[in-house]
């Protein structure tokens, strides 16, 4: 029995080749999974362009299997395994070792879709303790988009200020771009505030979130609007949109910024979750000392996210459960298009997430 895979030896979406490969075998502590979808980050892009080089941790393989995030089924469980059983549905955790708290160099080290194997194939061995349940309300594609883009919103939002622990006041959540991480951010920050017909705060927050989201496109704008948002800035044709969120929050700013983060529009007391460098990355090494000033100037908090610990992934779970929210997939390509999927994604074109499906 084989197994069809993506390989990439991190040469560029071009070199990205299907291959087979020997069915694998459960260990002790092991599951097989039969992957149903897979879905796309923005690392797997940088990740098989050989760009992804800041949390190289451990020697890797010259090719790899791109990709971390995947929806599947158990077929054949190892000795040991009590968790699951053949039939379970499983979404992959990013860091299979990171279980809990603070994450450590050596989980880091497990990292799925570099140095690691990734999921880009049609079954793969996980140690049980890596997977978590599927909510069963959620399809295959919807599913398979949670493990990176929503926990790593899920941690900006409710990981240093606890959803509904600060302040009982509403605040107000900056959101950079409209790809995955920053439409799962608005989905949770709009359920966490979601208002029932008499303006009261419905869900188990005692506050509620005015999100502002920012994009290079309209027709995006008008989509998050539909989410929910509640002002949108088009930052290609206001390029001093920092200004536009200063008016728009009457010159109090952004209590949590998701993304890159900016100086010029956070409030006092504010949060930036530093995510990511979708508007470049910057190696200026004289920059600490500013970014000490700056933070200093609006007593601001910066957090460095990396993803979160399966624990929390699984209290996220139970969140979305409770507010019964379908992550937005843009479009499904089937697993023979992966290429064009992988180009599809580095366009920017989507809106939310890209999904591979891997199963016919
Ligand atoms: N730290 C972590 O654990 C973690 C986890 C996931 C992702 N990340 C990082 O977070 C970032 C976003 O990831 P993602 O998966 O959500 O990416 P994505 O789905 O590819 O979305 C990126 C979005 O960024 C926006 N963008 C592009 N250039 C921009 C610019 N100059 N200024 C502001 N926004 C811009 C675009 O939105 P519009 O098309 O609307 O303009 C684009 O759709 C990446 O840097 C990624 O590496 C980090």
């Amino acid at each position: 029995m084989s197994i069809q895979q993506w390989v990439t030896p991190l040469e560029g979406l071009d070199s990205l080749r299907q291959t087979e490969a020997p069915m694998p075998a459960p260990g002790p502590g092991e599951v097989l999974v039969e992957i149903h979808t897979v879905s796309l980050n923005y690392r797997d892009v940088e990740v098989t362009k050989g760009e992804y080089k800041h949390h190289k941790t451990a020697e890797q393989n010259a090719t790899i299997v791109p990709c971390s995030d995947m929806c599947g089924v158990v077929v054949q469980v190892g000795s040991g395994v009590t968790r699951w059983t053949a039939g379970d549905r499983v979404l992959s955790t990013f860091l299979p070792e990171h279980q809990t708290g603070q994450v450590t160099e050596k989980e880091l080290a497990g990292s799925i879709g570099l140095p690691l194997d990734g999921v880009l194939a049609t079954h793969r061995v996980f140690p049980a303790h890596g997977l978590v349940q599927v909510p069963s309300y959620m399809s295959d594609e919807e599913a398979c988009t949670l493990p990176i883009a929503a926990v790593t919103a899920w941690m900006s939002i409710n990981g240093m200020r606890p959803i509904g622990q600060h302040g009982g006041k509403d605040e107000y959540i900056l959101l950079q771009g409209t790809g995955g991480v920053a439409i799962a951010g608005l989905q949770i920050a709009k359920a966490a505030g979601a208002r029932d017909a008499k303006g009261r705060l419905r869900s188990v927050a005692l506050i509620g979130y005015a999100a502002i989201i920012t994009s290079s496109s309209d027709a995006k704008l008008d989509q998050a609007k539909q989410l929910g948002a509640d002002c949108t800035i088009n930052y290609r044709t206001t390029p001093n949109w920092e200004s536009e969120v200063m008016q728009w929050t009457q010159n109090h700013g952004a209590d949590i910024i998701l993304e890159t983060g900016s100086f010029d529009c956070i409030a006092f007391g504010g949060l930036i979750d530093c995510i990511g460098y979708v508007s470049g990355k910057v190696d200026a090494e004289d920059d600490r000392l500013n970014v000490n000033l700056l933070a200093l100037r609006r007593t601001v908090t910066l957090k460095g996210i990396i993803n979160g610990p399966k624990d929390r992934f699984e209290e996220m779970i139970r969140f979305y459960e409770a507010h019964q929210i379908r992550p937005v997939v843009h479009r499904v390509f089937p697993f023979a298009e992966a290429k064009e999927a992988f180009k599809f994604l580095e366009s920017g074109r989507h809106f939310g997430k890209v999904v591979i499906k891997i199963q016919p």
